[in-house]
């Protein structure tokens, strides 16, 4: 296993997952009832941009940090966009850029729990560290895969499942992530699933996205961002969320922060799609 998330961390598709991963967030809080956040593939909690491995890549200066200057120059931010900016704004202060882990940790409140998973020894070492220690807050070192069939369903009647692989099996990281579902919806009916996926060719994703709509659940969209209208076999063109049993309005609210997105990152209000999959039609 070679990926390391050092050299992508803080890259558009951070962005884009963040930016859907915090509107989750925001929408689970607006009950009291207690909620629970099963992040399968966390990584290490916190990136530092100066490292030498942000520094080789480049990929956060094409991402957060193009974000952050062109964001400065605007007068009003979508919602969305300016509680994702508000999440990530500490981390940013002293250098760093929050991972999923930090940013789910920030927003729980005291009845909420987090359970998060990373295979790589080093790395769920780290991510300890970087998490304060905290009783709402497990790290488990393992396969966050097996983890969908050992923690779910949760105590908690309500909550999220990040799904973040990093694609290394490429396609066929797709039937993994499928079966994952399938197993987790059976398991846990009424749970929000967000599955992060890349796009280099879109085509690729097609068939990924054909089976998803077939999952049982109420309804399911996805929202992508592109960073250039051509496909390439061999870069990364875009990304995307898939949202299953998304909270109430959530495509709107992503609709409203989209455009802004993509001028502030590619200088192209249209380089994004929301789709619904599967809709919830009225009994
Ligand atoms: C894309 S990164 C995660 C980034 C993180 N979700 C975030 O948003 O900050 C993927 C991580 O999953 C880890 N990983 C790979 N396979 C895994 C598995 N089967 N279970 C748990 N973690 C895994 C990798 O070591 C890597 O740290």
């Amino acid at each position: 296993m070679n990926y390391d998330h050092a050299f992508h961390a803080g890259n558009h598709a951070d962005v884009l997952k963040h930016l859907v991963l915090v509107a989750v967030l925001e929408a689970l809080a607006r009950k009291p009832a207690p909620y629970f956040v099963l992040d399968t593939h966390a990584g290490q909690g916190r990136y530092q941009l100066q490292a030498e491995a942000a520094q080789r890549s480049g990929e956060a200066r094409d991402g957060i940090e193009r974000l952050q200057a062109r964001l400065g120059k605007l007068s009003t931010l979508a919602p969305a966009l300016a509680a994702y900016m508000a999440a990530i704004a500490s981390e940013l202060s002293l250098g760093a850029y929050p991972g999923s882990p930090l940013l789910i940790a920030k927003a729980l409140r005291p009845q909420d729990h987090l359970a998060c998973c990373e295979i790589k020894p080093d790395t769920a070492h780290t991510l300890k560290k970087n998490l304060a220690r905290d009783a709402r807050i497990a790290v488990h070192q393992r396969d966050g895969y097996e983890a969908i069939k050992a923690l779910l369903p949760p105590a908690q009647k309500r909550g999220l499942v990040l799904i973040d692989p990093p694609y290394e099996a490429q396609l066929a990281e797709f039937d993994t992530v499928l079966g994952a579902l399938s197993t987790g919806l059976a398991r846990w009916p009424q749970g929000i699933f967000a599955v992060w996926y890349p796009i280099k060719q879109r085509r690729d994703v097609m068939p990924f996205l054909r089976a998803a709509e077939g999952l049982p659940c109420k309804s399911s969209f996805t929202v992508e961002l592109r960073s250039q209208a051509e496909d390439s076999p061999l870069r990364l063109t875009g990304s995307g969320m898939l949202l299953i049993n998304p909270p109430w309005q959530l495509d709107q609210v992503l609709e409203a922060a989209l455009p802004q997105l993509a001028e502030a990152l590619f200088g192209r209000q249209d380089f994004w799609l929301l789709q619904p999959l599967r809709q919830e039609f009225p009994a």
